[in-house]
Parts: C-alpha cells; sequence; structure tokens
C-alpha cells in the first residue's frame, strides 16, 4: 500500500462548527498542506478597509484583486497569514472582518478571483481544504467531502472563545451575529453554503476536536489510502 497518492479532502460548514482546528490538525496528522479559503476572503476584506475602497466600487475592487499577495507561512506550531507583505494572522480575525468576509463572499467578481488561487494551492501536494463550498465548487471531485455541523449555541461559544480577549462580546451578540451570517452566507447567489450531495455530515456538537478528526482520519484510510496501492 503506498500512501504517496495526491488526494484532497474538502470540509465545509457554517462557521463555529469546527472546520479549521479540525483541519488543521488532520492536516498535521497525515503530513497534508491546510488551505484556509476562508482567510482568503478575510484578507480581501482586511485589505479593502486598508485601502479604503467600498464594495460598490467594482472598479477599485478588481484593481485589489488584481494586485493582491495572499500567502500562508508555516511558524512552528502557528500558520501566519501574509497579505500585501503584512503579517494579517490576527487581524483578520476581529468581529469587523467577520461581517465584511462574509459580504466581500458574496462579490462575484471576488469568488472568480479566489478560486484559481484555491485550486492552485493544492496542485502539487494532498491537501485538506478548509470552506463553504470546497466540495461544491472548487473541488467537486475531491476524493472525499465532509461537511461539519454544530448547533448554534455551541458554535457561538466556540467563537466567544476565540475572541475573547476582545472587548463588549457576549454570547447573544455572538449568536446574533453568526445567525446572520449563517443566513447570508447560505442564501447569496453565488456558491452559497451547501453540503455537497455525496459529503458525509458530522456534527460536532458532542463530539471533542480529537474525536472529530479520529473519524475523518479513518475515512481517510477506509475511502483513500487503503483503496489504492
Ligand atoms: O471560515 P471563515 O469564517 O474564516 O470565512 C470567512 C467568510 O468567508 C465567511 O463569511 C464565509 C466566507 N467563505 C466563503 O464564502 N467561501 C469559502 N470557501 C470560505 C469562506
Amino acid at each position: 500500500m503506498s500512501n504517496a497518492r495526491h488526494y484532497i479532502i474538502t470540509v465545509d460548514g457554517p462557521s463555529g462548527s469546527g472546520k479549521s482546528t479540525v483541519c488543521r490538525r488532520v492536516a498535521a496528522r497525515l503530513g497534508i498542506g491546510y488551505i484556509d479559503t476562508g482567510a482568503m476572503y478575510r484578507c480581501v476584506a482586511w485589505a479593502t478597509l486598508q485601502q479604503g475602497i467600498d464594495l460598490d466600487d467594482r472598479k477599485g475592487l478588481s484593481r485589489l484583486l488584481d494586485e493582491i499577495d495572499i500567502r500562508f507561512q508555516a511558524a512552528g506550531t502557528e500558520n501566519l497569514v501574509l497579505c500585501n507583505g503584512s503579517d494579517v494572522t490576527r487581524a483578520i480575525r476581529t468581529p469587523e472582518i467577520d461581517r465584511l468576509a462574509s459580504a466581500v463572499s458574496a462579490i462575484d467578481i471576488v469568488r472568480q478571483a479566489l478560486l484559481p488561487l484555491q485550486r492552485a494551492a493544492a496542485r502539487n501536494n494532498s491537501a485538506i481544504i478548509d470552506g463553504r463550498d470546497a466540495g461544491t465548487v472548487i473541488f467537486p471531485e475531491a476524493d472525499l467531502k465532509i461537511f461539519l455541523t454544530a448547533d448554534l449555541e455551541v458554535r457561538a461559544r466556540r467563537r466567544l472563545q476565540d475572541q475573547k480577549d476582545q472587548d463588549g462580546i457576549d454570547l447573544e451578540s455572538v449568536m446574533e451575529a453568526i445567525r446572520k451570517r449563517d443566513r447570508d452566507d447560505s442564501s447569496r447567489a453565488h456558491a452559497p453554503l451547501k453540503k455537497a450531495a455525496d459529503a458525509i455530515t458530522i456534527d460536532t456538537s458532542k463530539l471533542s476536536i480529537d474525536e472529530v478528526c479520529e473519524r475523518i482520519i479513518n475515512l481517510v484510510h477506509t475511502r483513500i489510502l487503503n483503496q489504492h496501492d
């Protein structure tokens, strides 16, 4: 049996379902790449703020997209996100960027510009792709598709934990923000959040991160690595 085959795992689902933590760990365990497509939308949102570009200004947005440089860099156990030369790892995780990234991700020219970058990131290496449309649009031919879900309150508590050092955030407001984002991400015209027909759903509400990772790794072994010599 050979583990050298190039394979793609997609992980989609709403915010707070545990995608990024799980993807990062599974990638480390399997020794494959981790592609955080949400961070790419967050970088575009961050760059519009930096450059003072209104989302209705298609010309300005189009120029920004032509010039944007997004890189991921491993630094010990951390994955740094660099946008136009700045380390934006923390700056893209604020409630303001949460909202702006959701708005940015509904714009067709933004999705069109990011799609080739997302595909290129997994061209040479096996990878796990964290997104909303990874299994439906970016990699419809993926070897394994996972759809992670969790109860709204569980997701809000996780998000609160992530943003605990920021002022003025409480459970109710986080739940409301997530509810709105779920609605926006699922109802937008372009590549809405949707489970691929052939994706396997894992409800993470009552599972630990390790349990979720274990399930995915078992699926990789039974459905991919043990299938191809
Ligand atoms: O996963 P995240 O919270 O970092 O994603 C940020 C925003 O980008 C979120 O509103 C959904 C959107 N997104 C998307 O539309 N398509 C993707 N493949 C990934 C994220």
